[in-house]
C-alpha cells in the first residue's frame, strides 16, 4: 500500500494555508520520475480504482468547438493522500490553427486534511507519461505476452510516449508499425524513439496495413464527437488487442460490438460520455473495468483467440497518484516557486 502523505514533513517544508508551490513543466519533468516509476504509480492508482477504494466523480465538461473537450478532473486516493483535480484540455486543430499542442491541463494538487491547496502544476507531462502507462498496463493484463507486433495510430506526443514506453510490457516486440495522417509526425516519431527501442519501427503506408500486420493495435488520434471509422471491421483479427486513448473514433461499431471482451477505464464516465452523444450506437456490452483486471477482479485475456477492445479515456486517479509523487519530490529538492495565497 502507498505511504498516506506525512503532513507534518509537508508543514516543515511549506507554510501550508498562506503559500503553494508553483511548478512549471520542466520542474515537473525534472522530479525525476523514470518511465518505470510512472507505470507503477499508475498500476496502484488502477488498482486502487478497481478495489473502489476511491472518490473520483465523472468527469464534467465544457466543449467549446466541434470536436473539443476540458474536462474537470477530481480525485482522491485514501491510502497515499493524493487528493486535487486536473483541469484538461484537448483541441485537436491547435497544431494547424496556432502551433500548440492539442493536450494541456494544470493540476491542482490539495492538502486532504485542511482542503487548501498544497501545489499547482503543469499537467502536460503527467498526462503524456500517465497514460501510455493506463495502456501498458492494459496491454499486461490484455495482450498476449509473446506479441511480436505492436500498432501506434497517432505518432503525436501519444504515439511518440506510447512507443516510448510499450516494450516495458510487451517486451518480445519485434517490429512496430506506425501510422499518422501527417508524415511529419511519423518522421518524428521514427527519429526519436528508433534508437531508444530494440523493436524495428516501420511506418505502414495505410490503417489496413498497420491493422492487419500487428497483433496488439493502440490509437491516440483525436476523439471526435461521432466516431469516424477508418479502420474496417473485416481487417481486425481473431486473438488482437485494442487499446484505445481516443474512444471508439477509429472503430466500426460493430468491431466493439463483437469483440469478445470489452474493458474500459470507467464506466460511469463513459456513461456520461454517452449521454453526450460521443458513443452514438451505444456502448458495447461492458465486461469490467482496467482496474478491475488490474486488480486481478476480472479476467483479461483468457486465450490466444479472444478479441479484446479496451477503451481508455483517462481517469484523474492516474494524475493525482503521479501529481503526488512529483510534489513530494519538488519538496525535497526544493524546486518550484512559493506563491501566497
Ligand atoms: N485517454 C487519455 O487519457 C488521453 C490523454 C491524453 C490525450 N488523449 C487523446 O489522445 C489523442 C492524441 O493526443 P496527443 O496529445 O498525442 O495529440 P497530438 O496532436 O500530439 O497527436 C495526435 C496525432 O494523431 C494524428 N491524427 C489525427 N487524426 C488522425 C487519424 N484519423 N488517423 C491517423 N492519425 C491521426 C495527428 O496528425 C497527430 O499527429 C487525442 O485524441 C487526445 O484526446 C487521451
Amino acid at each position: 500500500m502507498e505511504q498516506g502523505l506525512d503532513r507534518e514533513w509537508v508543514a516543515r517544508k511549506l507554510n501550508i494555508g498562506r503559500e503553494f508551490v508553483y511548478l512549471t513543466q520542466e520542474q515537473v519533468k525534472a522530479s525525476g520520475l523514470t518511465d518505470g516509476d510512472i507505470l507503477d504509480l499508475t498500476e496502484k492508482a488502477l488498482v486502487a480504482h478497481g478495489k473502489k477504494h476511491v472518490e473520483m466523480p465523472a468527469k464534467i465538461g465544457l466543449h467549446p468547438l466541434k470536436d473539443t473537450l476540458m474536462h474537470a478532473m477530481p480525485a482522491y486516493l485514501p491510502d497515499s493522500g493524493a487528493c486535487g483535480i486536473k483541469w484538461a484540455s484537448c483541441f485537436p486543430a491547435n497544431r494547424d490553427r496556432f502551433g500548440l499542442l492539442q493536450t494541456s491541463g494544470l493540476l491542482i494538487f490539495n492538502d486532504a486534511e485542511s482542503g487548501w491547496p498544497l501545489a499547482v502544476m503543469d499537467a502536460i507531462w503527467i498526462t503524456e507519461k500517465r497514460t501510455p502507462a493506463v495502456t501498458c498496463v492494459a496491454a499486461k493484463h490484455m495482450a498476449p505476452a509473446d506479441a511480436a507486433t505492436f500498432g501506434m495510430l497517432g505518432c503525436g506526443v501519444q504515439g511518440r510516449a506510447h512507443v516510448g514506453m510499450i516494450e516495458r510490457v510487451l517486451t518480445r516486440l519485434e517490429t512496430i508499425f506506425v501510422h499518422d495522417v501527417y508524415e511529419p509526425a511519423m518522421d518524428r516519431l521514427v527519429e526519436e524513439l528508433q534508437p531508444k527501442v530494440k523493436a524495428r519501427i516501420v511506418k505502414a503506408k495505410s490503417y489496413e496495413e498497420l491493422v492487419k500486420n500487428s497483433r496488439v493495435v493502440a490509437s491516440a488520434t483525436a476523439i471526435t464527437s461521432k466516431p469516424e471509422p477508418k479502420i474496417r471491421d473485416g481487417w481486425i483479427l481473431a486473438g488482437q488487442t485494442l487499446l484505445m486513448c481516443d474512444m471508439h473514433s477509429l472503430y466500426e461499431d460493430i468491431t466493439m460490438k463483437r469483440a469478445d471482451k470489452y474493458f474500459l477505464d470507467s464506466i460511469e464516465e463513459h456513461e456520461l460520455f454517452e449521454g453526450y452523444g460521443y458513443y452514438p450506437d451505444g456502448l458495447p456490452r461492458i465486461c469490467g473495468e482496467t482496474g478491475e483486471v488490474a486488480a486481478g477482479l476480472k479476467k483479461g485475456r483468457e486465450n490466444a483467440g479472444e478479441l479484446i477492445a479496451c477503451n481508455n479515456v483517462g481517469m484523474a486517479v492516474e494524475d493525482m497518484m503521479v501529481a503526488r509523487a512529483v510534489f513530494v519530490r519538488a519538496l525535497e529538492a526544493g524546486t518550484g516557486t512559493r506563491l501566497p495565497l
